[in-house]
Formats: structure tokens, C-alpha cells, sequence
């Protein structure tokens, strides 16, 4: 890469900051407010209106769903002025809708880009997925150990005692297996009702956090997202899609996937050099969510790129009545 192609790279990540920033602000008016379409639809708008300003050739790799489902930001979509490179998008406008409308932890806006090519298209569907932060040898736990084993080979390549993993799942009833499994080998467990892409993210920071390993199913469009953001952290990753009818092996055809088993690695789901933004909605342990103070706004986000295995904090304050 030149340093033209540097410079370039480094310009659009701090847009695509702006553009996570937009998002958060754009949906915080309504958290707390009961209206989770309504938060998510702001957010959206706001996306989509930065990013059409970015110099890029995008195409929205995931997104809000499927071009008849979803008016803006949909598959296939292209985004940015088609002056710059040529490169694929991977958002969630707002990934924890429901976080955002009741007030609760974790809820953020979440966007990635890439080169062309570089994400999986991964339909709408499940996703089982299994994911640990870095410094642990690789292959260290799978998708198919169980969930006893996964603990107790963690807790050997840390050095510690089962009872001293914690995992974060889902509170799903779909779980309620692996939870049983969790607590029978003794480990604790962080149960949420909503956000598995910063689910993911806390194993990356653990020693934070608080949390050892990520388990069980959820979207896989969150499990792109969040590959992208372990390419930039460090950290293990699998995931298997999950499929309930033919609709849904339908919507995988029609994304080129051939093999429906497949295992995808961390760098399956996304290869190549990523830029990660996420910028907090509601208050979380990885990152702040919005506040206001006095007549400004302020707002945290979470700026990576693997290229470099840089990670910038940036905080951001502007007028309430320019937000
Ligand atoms: P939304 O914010 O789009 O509603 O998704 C939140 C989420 O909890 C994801 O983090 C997770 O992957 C998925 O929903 C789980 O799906 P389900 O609620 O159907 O179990």
C-alpha cells in the first residue's frame, strides 16, 4: 500500500467512526421509549445518510435484510459517492433494538468495511457460534466439543479452574441445554437478553469484562460483525449456519452458499483488512452509551482496524441542537 492508499484508508476509518456516531445519536432520543422500530428506523436513517457521504464504492455485504424486506441498507445495496475504492459494508444500524427501547446494557450501532469481497454474505438466518478472546493457542475449543469440554479446556489454557470461566449466552429457551451443561461443570454464566456482537466483543477485553467465552445461537449476520470486529482485536471465532425451513436454505442458495454445514473460522466470515466501528448506545462494560450534559450530547465509540491492530476510543461531544 502507498502512502496515498494510507492516508486514504486512515480518512475513511475516521468516517466510518462519524458514521457509527450518527447512528447512536440518531436512536438515543428514543431509548427508554418502548418503540423498538421506531429506534431502529433512526438509526438506519442516520446511517445511511453518512455513509452515502463517504468517497467509496460500497455494497452493503450485510445488512438490514433482503432488497424486499428492507427499503434502505438492504443486500446488494450500493452506498458512498462511487468515488472511492471499491469496498463491502457490513452494518447493524442498531444491533440490541430491544436494549435500546427498554433501557437496558450493551445496545450499539456496528459498522465494518472491507475490500470487495472480503465478508461472507451470510443470509438471514442462525448462527451457532463459539468465540474466545486472544492468547490462547488456536483450536483451543470448537463448535463441535461440547459445552463441559469447551470450559474445561479453556479453564487448562488459562491456567485456572473451571469455576473460574465465565460464558456469556443468550437467555433463549434453545439454551437452556448448554446452560444446564455450563453450571453441571461450574462455570458461571453471564445471561443476556440481547447483543451477541458485543457479547463477542467482552471476550476480546476479559480482563474488563469479565467474560471468558461466547456460546450458542444467534444471528449470523452478528456473527460476520462480529469477526470482524476479533480480525481487529485478536481472538478465536466459529460458526455454523442453522437453518429451519426452506425458505431460510433458500435465502443461503441465493447467497452463493453451497455447503449448508460448514464450520466458517473467524477469517472465513471475513477475510482481508477490516475497519470496525461501534459506537455505544445504552451504557455497556466495553463501551458508554449516549448522555446528555447540559446542552451537548456525548458519545463513545470503539475505532479498529486489523491492518494495523490499532484500537481508538474516541470521545465525541457536539450540541444537543446539531445532533
Ligand atoms: P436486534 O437488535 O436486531 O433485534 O438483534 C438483537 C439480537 O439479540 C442479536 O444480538 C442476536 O444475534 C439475535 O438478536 C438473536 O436472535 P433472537 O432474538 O431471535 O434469539
Amino acid at each position: 500500500m502507498n502512502a496515498d492508499d494510507q492516508f486514504r484508508d486512515r480518512m475513511l476509518s475516521l468516517g466510518l467512526a462519524r458514521v457509527s456516531e450518527a447512528a447512536a445519536l440518531a436512536s438515543a432520543r428514543l431509548i427508554g421509549r418502548g418503540d423498538q422500530n421506531a429506534a431502529d428506523q433512526a438509526a438506519v436513517d442516520a446511517m445511511r445518510t453518512q455513509l452515502n457521504m463517504l468517497d467509496i464504492s460500497g455494497t452493503i455485504a450485510i445488512g438490514e435484510g433482503e432488497r424486499d424486506e428492507a427499503p434502505m441498507l438492504y443486500i446488494g445495496e450500493s452506498v458512498g459517492t462511487g468515488q472511492g475504492p471499491v469496498v463491502d459494508i457490513a452494518l447493524d444500524p442498531l444491533e440490541g433494538t430491544a436494549l435500546t427501547a427498554k433501557d437496558m446494557p450493551n445496545a450499539l450501532t456496528v459498522i465494518a468495511m472491507g475490500p470487495d469481497g472480503s465478508m461472507l454474505r451470510a443470509p438471514d438466518v442462525y448462527m451457532d457460534k463459539i468465540a474466545i478472546g486472544p492468547g490462547y493457542p488456536t483450536g483451543v475449543v470448537d463448535l463441535d466439543m461440547p459445552p463441559r469440554e469447551r470450559v474445561l479446556k479453556l479453564a487448562k489454557a488459562k491456567n485456572c479452574r473451571a469455576d473460574e470461566i465465565t460464558v456469556c449466552v443468550l437467555e433463549r429457551e434453545r439454551h437452556v441445554r448448554i446452560i444446564e451443561e455450563l453450571r453441571d461443570v461450574g462455570a458461571a454464566i453471564r445471561l443476556i437478553s440481547d447483543g451477541d456482537v458485543a457479547a463477542v466483543i467482552h471476550c476480546a477485553e476479559a480482563e474488563s469484562t469479565g467474560i471468558d467465552m461466547y456460546m450458542g445461537i444467534g444471528g449470523a449476520p452478528e456473527g460476520v460483525l462480529a469477526a470482524a470486529a476479533l480480525r481487529c482485536m485478536g481472538g478465536q471465532m466459529q460458526g455454523r449456519l442453522l437453518f429451519r425451513s426452506d425458505a431460510e436454505t433458500g435465502r443461503a442458495e441465493r447467497a452463493g452458499i453451497e455447503d449448508l454445514d460448514r464450520v466458517y473460522t473467524r477469517d472465513d466470515l471475513v477475510g482481508g483488512h477490516v475497519i470496525f466501528a461501534a459506537t455505544g448506545v445504552t451504557d455497556g462494560s466495553v463501551l458508554r452509551g449516549i448522555r446528555r450534559r447540559g446542552e451537548f450530547l456525548e458519545s463513545e465509540t470503539i475505532l479498529m482496524r486489523s491492518k494495523t491492530g490499532s484500537v481508538r476510543r474516541m470521545f465525541y461531544r457536539t450540541p444537543v441542537d446539531r445532533a
